[in-house]
């Protein structure tokens, strides 16, 4: 609640103005008085609303209806009018109508019934009319007649058409948002959380790429209990796979490929389409009720298997630790002489032929040299993460390049770094550029796209990664105490 100077403040107010400066005895009174005197002379500000008022009863007597609170706004003289809205509107739901019953437009037109209107001695039958363009209107067929009247809105709590979810409220059509007012607009978060801002769950996004050289059912990731917006893409001849908690495949089970359609587990639906692409997706919007397993069955080399699904934040920890139990077994590279393992090969049982390692010459030029303490002192003050790791694999995309990088070693981070992390450089030839299977220094920055749906690492152009050597070590450690603060 602001404070409004009363008469006697004013008073006392004028008379500390028109006081000569000289007069105070020190500058803080000066201050004081300075600011006071401006105050009176602005504008004041909107005033206040006074508590919401309780809420009125249900417009209608059953089915759905509207109830209505209000507000007032007490202004003193020279304050603006209030800000927001001096009525709320909410949908009531009473039990259903008894089948037969007058829907409330109906009862509306009908109090028309047999009284003279249009200005002549002349009486009809009134019907609702739904052809007329505004929904909120009280528009009536004359029965056995072929014309309509509009006899101004209908009263607020009527659905603006027969079945739909919307209501007109003061002649607009309006629905309720996720709060149950009407017209707020609000939507559910990511999160589940009405009106939220996507902060409560965390964005899990990732591409399960490598896989190794036998077919069968390959694990992707476990989905938690709890997760939400989940989707999974693939475009190959492979096949996505779920399986419930209690190991039970939900689809593309034991060699036998599930009709596309939807599927009912962990008290969710998935969606399952399969496109003659080839590719597939699975979808649901949870929130899961208990734990899923992704997997693919593998028939040929996995060019990627798309997953994402939002995450309360303290499925997150447990999460990450389980897909380090399971090693990330599957999101990393494997190393070729991976057994297969027979009883899992239902379908096709041919081996998939190892991936042949790249032989074409690497078509990026050499960068240009960027060594320097300067650099190296800029590039490790200037970013939120710095770090030993060793380069895992490198995936060139038209617009950027992708490393995964196991990290060994925190020198500097501003929030936490997982083992695995994939740290993006853009270009199709970044500079500095990363061999794989080498070990660098690095300095990277967290880039948090402005919808906050990605995280990344970002390996700046002319960044700063630079190979392990012990040497090169002692200079960013050195250079770690030069930062200013
Ligand atoms: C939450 O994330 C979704 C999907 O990225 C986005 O469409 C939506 O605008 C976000 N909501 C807020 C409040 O940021
Ligand atoms: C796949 O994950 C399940 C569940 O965590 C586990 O029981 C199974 O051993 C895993 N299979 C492989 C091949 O890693």
């Amino acid at each position: 609640m602001a404070i409004h100077p009363g008469p006697a403040d004013h008073r006392l107010l004028g008379l500390l103005c028109s006081l000569r400066p000289r007069l105070f005895r020190n500058l803080l009174l000066l201050l004081w008085t300075l600011l006071s005197c401006d105050l009176r002379g602005t504008a004041q500000g909107p005033g206040e609303w006074t508590p919401w008022g309780s809420w009125s009863r249900c417009s209608s007597s059953c089915g759905r209806g509207v109830s209505v609170r209000s507000r007032r706004c007490v202004r003193l003289p020279g304050e603006e009018p209030c800000w927001g809205d001096s009525h709320e509107y909410r949908v009531c739901q009473l039990p259903d109508c008894p089948p037969g019953a007058k829907p409330f437009r109906d009862l509306q037109c009908a109090l028309y019934n047999g009284h003279p209107v249009l200005g002549s001695q002349k009486t009809y039958q009134w019907v609702p009319f739904h052809g007329a363009p505004n929904l909120c209107d009280l528009n009536c067929l004359a029965e056995g007649h072929a014309f309509y009247h509009s006899f101004g809105r209908v009263l607020d709590g009527t659905p603006c058409t027969p079945g739909a979810q919307g209501l007109c409220i003061a002649g607009r059509c309006l629905s309720a948002g996720c709060d149950g007012l009407l017209g707020s607009g609000a939507v559910e978060d990511r999160c589940g959380l009405c009106g939220g801002a996507n902060d409560s769950c965390l964005f899990v996004q990732r591409v399960f790429r490598d896989a190794g050289a036998f077919a069968g059912y390959w694990n992707v990731t476990l989905i938690p209990e709890g997760a939400r917006h989940i989707r999974v893409a693939q475009s190959s001849h492979n096949h996505l796979a779920l399986v419930a908690r209690d190991g039970r495949y939900v689809i593309n089970g034991d060699g036998v490929l599930s009709p596309p359609g939807t599927y009912e587990v962990a008290g969710t639906r998935v969606v399952y389409t399969r496109g003659v692409g080839p590719e597939e997706t699975l979808q649901a919007s949870g929130p899961t009720s208990q734990e899923l397993l992704l997997q693919v069955l593998l028939r040929e080399p996995n060019p990627g298997v798309h997953f994402e699904f939002w995450l309360p934040r303290e499925r997150y920890g447990p999460f990450q630790s389980q897909a380090q139990a399971l090693g990330w077994p599957l999101r990393q590279p494997q190393p070729r002489e991976v057994e297969p393992q027979p009883a899992e090969t239902p379908v096709v049982p041919e081996a998939i032929p190892a991936r042949v390692a790249s032989l074409t010459p690497d078509p990026c030029g050499p960068c240009p040299d960027s060594r320097g303490r300067a650099h190296r002192l800029l590039h490790f003050c200037g970013s939120d993460f710095v770090f030993q790791a060793r380069v895992l694999g490198r995936h060139r995309q038209a617009q950027e390049t992708r490393y995964e990088v196991r990290i060994l070693l925190i020198y500097k981070n501003r929030s936490p770094l997982r083992t695995r992390e994939y740290v993006w450089a853009p270009g199709h030839c970044p500079c500095p550029s990363l061999a794989p299977h080498r070990e660098y220094l690095l300095a990277a920055r967290r880039l948090v796209s402005p919808d906050g749906t990605q995280d990344r690492l970002l390996l700046p152009h002319a960044g700063y990664a630079r190979l392990w050597s012990p040497a090169e070590e002692s200079r960013v450690l050195l250079a770690a105490r030069r930062c200013p603060v």
